[in-house]
């Protein structure tokens, strides 16, 4: 059984409603496949905290585990996850036009990314549920998280990436003691080498949405925003847009929000970037589609951008018109000029991922889709460090 100091009521299908036990662990949705979502009494949580306790707790729970009541688990594996700066990007907003330009600096994470919040709550959960043995595909960074908190869990983790992966990423796999398969292939052939081998070897599968828990890590972006602007949605968000994980997060850290009144119904315009040599997600909302189709010989130097097709593609789709946002593809010569544009003018040595924001900012300020005075947030979704075979 859960601890019940965690509000945690039921997982939910996004797709088809129907709900199922959270008090074991589960995948998908057994009846249709869709992700599930964890879900809480947010009344109930409602009464235990609110902005105000949350704003005195900063200085104490210095991790993302500060929303442990809006969280599925009351014993976290952490390694000090979460609670990333806010910064204001004057210069670059000064040379953009733009008056409140911010860059939400995930770079800061325990493995130098965003992907710490999700595996760290998903890993947390393994552990609860006494999990052994853990699998993931992974473009990069969502190995290197997994493999330090299996580290820290004493959880065995089999790593499956693209042979050319970024060797600050390999390096971490390897001295954090995980099992590595290096793929001919792409992120996709890695996740159907995790499905033919997971029930023969043992493993839980932590692929981006078939399972409950790395949203639940990942959401707590959304609050820390929200409380970094003083409990204000920002108008703009800007998303590197891989697996939508984040994006996701975010959403449905705004809807919970809303339900326990910390905000009203007003939403960001959640904006998806994408690399130019994979845009599933920019095809799709551009051709007016529900679903995605696979994007063919998938390349760009932002490694975590080369997913062919989300599995949560529908999800993605529904968020980023719902919040009447956009979807926008840049080329990896901007990315790699606007890698040094914000290390240069800001101090913020960005993974190409997280800089791929900057170039669409850009075009979205100069097209007048953003006034000058709207409250923007860039998500730097990781450091720039791990790319040194690209950025030279
Ligand atoms: C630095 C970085 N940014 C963005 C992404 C895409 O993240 P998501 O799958 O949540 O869309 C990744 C994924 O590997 C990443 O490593
Ligand atoms: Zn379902």
């Amino acid at each position: 059984m859960l601890a019940n100091v965690n509000f945690v009521t039921t997982l939910q299908c996004t797709l088809c409603g129907k709900e199922a036990a959270a008090d074991r662990l589960q995948t998908v949705c057994p009846a249709c496949q869709g992700s599930l979502f964890v879900r809480y009494d947010l009344k109930a949580a409602a009464k235990a905290v609110n902005p105000k306790v949350l704003s005195a707790r900063t200085q104490a729970d210095r991790s993302m585990w500060k929303y442990r009541e809006v969280m599925p688990a009351e014993t976290p594996v952490t390694l000090g996850e979460g609670q990333t700066p806010l910064l204001p990007a004057r210069r670059l907003g000064a040379a953009m036009g733009a008056e409140k330009l911010y860059v939400k600096d995930e770079g800061l994470n325990p493995t130098g990314s965003f992907k710490a919040r999700g595996l760290g709550c998903a890993v947390t959960m393994l552990k609860q549920f006494g999990v052994k043995k853990v699998a993931i595909p992974t473009a990069g960074n969502a190995g290197s998280a997994l493999a330090a908190y299996a580290a820290e869990a004493g959880i065995e983790a089999h790593i499956f990436a693209p042979a050319d992966v970024p060797k600050g990423n390999l390096a971490e796999y390897n001295f954090y003691g995980a099992k590595v398969t290096l793929v001919d292939g792409l992120i996709s052939d890695c996740a159907k080498l995790v499905q033919q081998g997971r029930e023969r070897e043992g493993w839980y599968d932590v692929s981006t949405m078939k399972e409950p828990y790395r949203v639940e890590g990942k959401k707590t972006m959304g609050y820390e925003v929200v409380e970094q602007l003083g409990w204000k949605v920002p108008d703009v968000i800007f998303y590197p847009t891989g697996g939508g994980v984040g994006l996701i997060g975010m959403w449905k850290a705004f809807d919970e929000m809303q339900e326990m009144g910390w905000i009203g119904a007003e939403r960001p315009r959640m904006v998806a970037v994408q690399a130019a040599g994979c845009p599933p997600v920019v095809e799709a909302f551009n051709a007016h589609a529900e679903r995605m189709v696979a994007c063919t010989n998938a390349t760009t130097m932002a490694a975590g951008l080369r997913v062919p097709k989300p599995y949560a593609d529908k999800i993605i789709l529904d968020i980023l018109r719902s919040s009447r946002g956009t979807a926008l593809a840049v080329s990896d010569a901007a990315i790699k000029a606007a890698v040094r544009e914000l290390a240069s003018s800001e101090g913020i040595f960005a993974a190409p991922e997280g800089a791929a924001t900057v170039v669409a900012a850009r075009q979205l300020y100069q097209s007048g889709w953003m006034r000058p005075d709207e409250t923007v947030v860039l998500y730097n979704t990781g450091g720039g460090l791990k790319y040194l075979d690209v950025l030279q």
